[in-house]
């Protein structure tokens, strides 16, 4: 690690976060989020893996973009989980919780895309073990927290998205973990119950993909 390059998790909360926020303000954020995950190719990533399941739950869905395009291109029977409650014009059904408390719908794979760097050490422990009991496949896709993907972000996608989406990608990318940092909570939550973990890292830090098999 180079010394001055290094930066510590930052513990901020994003601007999507507040419950305040007019619902035509977050229906935006949400769609420019679902358009950067095409661009980036994170959607593609979550297609080709939940390709054969029968059902996928999306923890931390927002407002179900990816549900209804896995629905539309696999024909795969989906659900949402999100704290935040679904519009009532939402076209996938969406269930309201906390992912790491409360009991989640059962489904073939669960997956959680942009999500965990929400939570701490300890919660993301959590969520993996509440979602053991209801999903046998776990799929996180998240940042990685380090300054390439970082100034990526500020140079091509902070300019063509909304001042929220623009200062929250920045906050997410510092909240992240790094690479080594998730596997070892992951290999922390999956301890003594024989769950097999694969880590693939994207070209230039763009995303980072845990799949835990229990
Ligand atoms: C950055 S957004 C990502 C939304 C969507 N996955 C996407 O990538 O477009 C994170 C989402 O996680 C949800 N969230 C945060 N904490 C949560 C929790 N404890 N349980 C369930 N959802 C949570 C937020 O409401 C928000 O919709």
């Amino acid at each position: 690690m180079i010394a001055g390059l290094w930066m510590d998790r930052a513990n901020t909360a994003e601007l999507l976060d507040d419950p305040a926020l007019p619902s035509e303000v977050v229906a935006r954020a949400y769609r420019d989020l679902a358009r950067v995950h095409r661009w980036l190719g994170n959607t593609r990533a979550i297609l080709r893996r939940v390709r054969g399941a029968k059902s996928v739950l999306d923890i931390g869905c927002g407002q179900g973009a990816l549900l209804r395009e896995i629905r539309g291109k696999l024909g795969i029977d989906v659900i949402g989980f999100d704290l935040r409650p679904a519009p009532a014009a939402a076209q996938v059904r969406i269930v309201t919780g906390d992912a790491a408390l409360d009991p989640l719908p059962r489904a073939d794979v669960a997956i959680a895309v942009c999500f965990v760097h929400h939570l701490s050490e300890e919660e993301l422990i959590r969520l993996i073990k509440n979602v053991s009991r209801s999903c046998p496949r776990f799929i996180i896709l998240d940042l990685v927290r380090h300054w390439l993907p970082l100034w990526l972000f500020r140079i091509f996608v902070g300019p063509v998205v909304s001042r929220i989406n623009r200062e929250d990608g920045i906050t997410s990318i510092r909240r992240a973990f790094t690479v080594q940092e998730l596997r070892k909570v992951v290999e922390t939550a999956v301890e003594e119950t024989g769950a097999r973990v694969t880590q693939t890292v994207a070209p230039l830090l763009i995303r980072q993909i845990i799949e835990i098999c229990w």
